[in-house]
């Protein structure tokens, strides 16, 4: 049995999907607090869903029966809403990791591979970055994604629990939500380009990211999941090229046949300016290669919208 915390999230979903094309028995445990049934509604019937919330010790220990891989994935994933109420965010990321590795530890002790981030790197300097540099978090999120990343390693040295950290960077792709006011990029423009909204863009909209398509992340979990000799280590999950936001709007809109005229708001606090990876680590332990480019992971994106959407023309 594999385990997907967090798997009716955008990336555990895909994840999931994945793992029961491939023939694996999978359980999702997921509280439905940002990720959606529907997100799972393909696979319903073959997997087996639990319902609850990572907080809570004896549904973590539950959800970990008979479980020889636990992908966690769960948390609350928003740098912005971990300044608005930092203490679910780090009671749902960290606390929820500890229960993941206490309930590891008093069952099978199955391998841990936990979703971190490059908010970690925070702004430091240096590019592109590379696993040994000082993290700096700036935000309440990339300090739960530090410590969740500090707790595998401890349990793997004290406990012997295999455990490894993937550091994705900026992943986008379909189902990705542009509802929530905490969304990213992507599927906000997406979402007005296609209504003929405004987009908003934070700032000058030539900061950086390194954008990482969510196939290639569903890969680099399954890599990590049985890469030997890896176990407290620390992976960035990303492409190893940047693209700035400007870039990604024109892009999109000369995709969809629209202009592009975003609107301009202040930069958003604890916002990195510039973010790309260095992704040889992962190239070299997990035989990882990100290696969807931008263009080909937007038109995956694009193709795959609602149906009402594309039938639109646009
Ligand atoms: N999307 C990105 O660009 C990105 C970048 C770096 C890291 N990550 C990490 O990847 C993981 C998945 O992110 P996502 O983008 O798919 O976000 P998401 O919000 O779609 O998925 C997170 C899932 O966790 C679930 N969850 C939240 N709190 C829970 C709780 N207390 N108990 C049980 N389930 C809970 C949510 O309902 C949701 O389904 C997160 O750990 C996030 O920090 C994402």
């Amino acid at each position: 049995m594999l385990l997907v915390t967090g798997g009716a999230g955008f990336i555990g979903s895909h994840l999931v999907r994945r793992l029961v094309d491939e023939g694996a028995a999978v359980r999702a445990l997921d509280d439905f607090s940002s990720g959606k049934p529907e997100n799972l509604a393909d696979v319903r019937g073959r997997i087996d869903l639990v319902e609850g919330d990572l907080r809570d010790e004896a549904t973590v220990r539950r959800a970990m029966r008979d479980v020889r891989v636990v992908f966690h994935l769960g948390a609350v994933p928003s740098v912005t809403r971990s300044f608005v109420d930092p203490h679910t965010t780090l009671d749902v990321n960290i606390g929820g990791t500890l229960n993941v590795l206490r309930a590891a530890q008093a069952s099978g002790r199955p391998r841990v591979v936990l979703a971190s981030s490059a908010a970690v790197y925070g702004d430091r300097p240096e590019s592109p970055k590379t696993e040994t540099l000082t993290p700096n978090p700036l935000s309440p999120y990339a300090i739960s994604k530090l410590a969740g990343e500090q707790l595998c390693a401890v349990w793997t040295e004290a406990y012997g629990i295999e455990t490894v950290s993937l550091r994705y960077f900026n992943v986008f792709g379909p189902r990705q939500d542009p509802a929530s006011h905490y969304a990213a990029a992507i599927p906000k423009f997406l979402q007005a380009l296609t209504e003929g909204a405004e987009p908003v863009v934070y700032g000058d909209g030539e900061q950086t990211r390194d954008f990482v398509h969510v196939d290639d992340v569903v890969d680099a979990n399954l890599r990590a999941a049985t890469a030997p000799s890896v176990a407290g280590r620390v992976f960035n999950i990303a492409t190893g090229r940047a693209v700035s936001v400007n870039a990604v709007l024109s892009l999109m809109a000369s995709r969809l046949g629209v202009a592009a005229r975003p609107r301009h708001e202040p930069a958003r606090a604890g916002e990195v300016r510039h973010s790309l990876a260095d992704i040889s680590a992962a190239r070299d332990a997990l035989g990882y290669r990100g290696d969807i480019s931008f263009a080909e992971g937007l038109e995956r994106t694009i193709a795959a919208r609602p149906s009402r959407l594309a039938a639109a023309g646009r």
